[in-house]
């Protein structure tokens, strides 16, 4: 491909993804018709309540969910214009890892237990980066100093259990760092870590996006964490795209009444110790069964007839990039447009 189309193209490119489980009890829409882009080097952030579709989204993206008939796909995902869907698993495997990697919230699902730490990156230097042992033990160490692991020789030679969670999951950002991928899906990375160690999790995958200019989708249910570390945001509710547009804009003028729900019940880096938050009242609803109309219904003080019946798309604010799904957005306070 010539590098000048390969440059104009979007990195990564979802096109009217669905993925629904047939299940004993019915068929739940887990992502229902998600179509977004992401250019190299830029970050997303994928925020939503539990239970809103984020982790299927993304394994459905990087193709590891069962393949036992018990999913149903239908759509596209465009990774520099190959559609990964029509891959056979063997080419899927070699772009899963090398092109696009991904981090757990539990650091321990992608480690070996019983391996050594340097033998588990060495490994994956060697198979996907073709490297001898020799240089794969130097750019092994290289990659552990990289992710801020102090003592990178000693280290290597522990595993994983002698670790603390912050440091495991350091090791398995080193992992996933090692086959160069363009895009690092990182889900829920950091919640299962102490504050102080999330904010240092999130501060060395930003800087190794801005050094590597690597594409990065980061999944949170904490708005807080959306706002310092992400360009664009894509508000999932349901198994939709609720709202997207860049983070700044939907901080400073959210308009959809789900996304400022979401930040009435999340703290934000910057709020003073004590801040009095509002939990978002009721449960969101079943896949199994989804309500008509707006999703967000049930639960919405905005909510007028016609939200009980029709499905609001994803459209724009007049010609900007800022896309809500709404039939009622939230007034621009004049202060915002200032
Ligand atoms: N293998 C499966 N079979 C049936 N339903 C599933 C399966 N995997 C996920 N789901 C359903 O899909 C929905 C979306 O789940 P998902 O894990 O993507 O949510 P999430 O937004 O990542 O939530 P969390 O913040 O808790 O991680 C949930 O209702 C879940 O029960
Ligand atoms: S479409 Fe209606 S119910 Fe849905 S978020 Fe907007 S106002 Fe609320
Ligand atoms: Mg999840």
């Amino acid at each position: 491909m010539p590098a000048d189309i390969a440059e104009s193209q979007p990195l990564l490119e979802v096109i009217d993804l669905y993925t629904h489980f047939d299940t004993p009890r019915g068929v739940a829409h887990a992502v229902d018709g998600i179509s977004f882009t992401l250019d190299r080097g830029r970050t997303l952030g994928v925020v939503g309540e539990s239970g809103s579709g984020k982790s299927v989204l993304s394994r459905t993206i990087i193709d590891i969910l069962s393949h036992d008939g018990s999913v149903l796909y239908r759509g596209k995902v465009m990774f520099e214009g190959r559609d990964l869907r029509e891959l056979s698993q063997k080419e899927m495997r070699e772009v899963r890892g090398r092109e696009i990697a991904m981090v757990f919230q539990d650091p321990m699902s992608s480690l070996n237990p019983v391996k050594r730490i340097g033998k588990q990156i060495t490994e994956v230097l060697v198979k996907r980066m073709g490297m001898n042992k020799a240089s794969a033990n130097l750019r092994a160490a290289e990659l552990i100093d990289s992710v801020g692991i102090p003592d990178p020789e000693q280290q290597l030679k522990r595993y994983p259990m002698h670790l603390s969670g912050g440091m495991r999951q350091r090791v398995a950002i080193a992992i996933a760092l090692a086959g160069e991928p363009k895009l690092l899906i990182a889900d829920e990375p950091t919640t299962a870590l102490d504050v102080t160690i999330q904010a240092q999790i999130l501060d060395l995958l930003r800087k190794q996006q801005r050094e590597r200019n690597m594409a990065v989708i980061l999944i949170t249910h904490n708005l807080g964490i959306v706002s310092g570390y992400t360009d664009d945001v894509a508000v999932m509710y349901a198994g939709k795209i609720v709202e997207r547009c860049e983070t700044q804009e939907l901080m400073n003028r959210p308009r959809m009444p789900y996304t400022e729900a979401l930040m009435k019940s999340a703290p934000l880096l910057s709020d003073p110790p004590h801040t009095r938050l509002d939990a978002i009242p009721g449960l969101p609803p079943n896949l199994l069964n989804v309500p008509d109309g707006c999703r967000f219904h049930e639960r919405c003080r905005y909510a007028t007839d016609r939200c009980l019946t029709e499905l609001p798309d994803l459209t724009a604010d007049g010609s900007s990039e800022h896309l809500y799904a709404c039939w009622n957005p939230l007034e621009v306070k004049a202060e915002a447009l200032s």
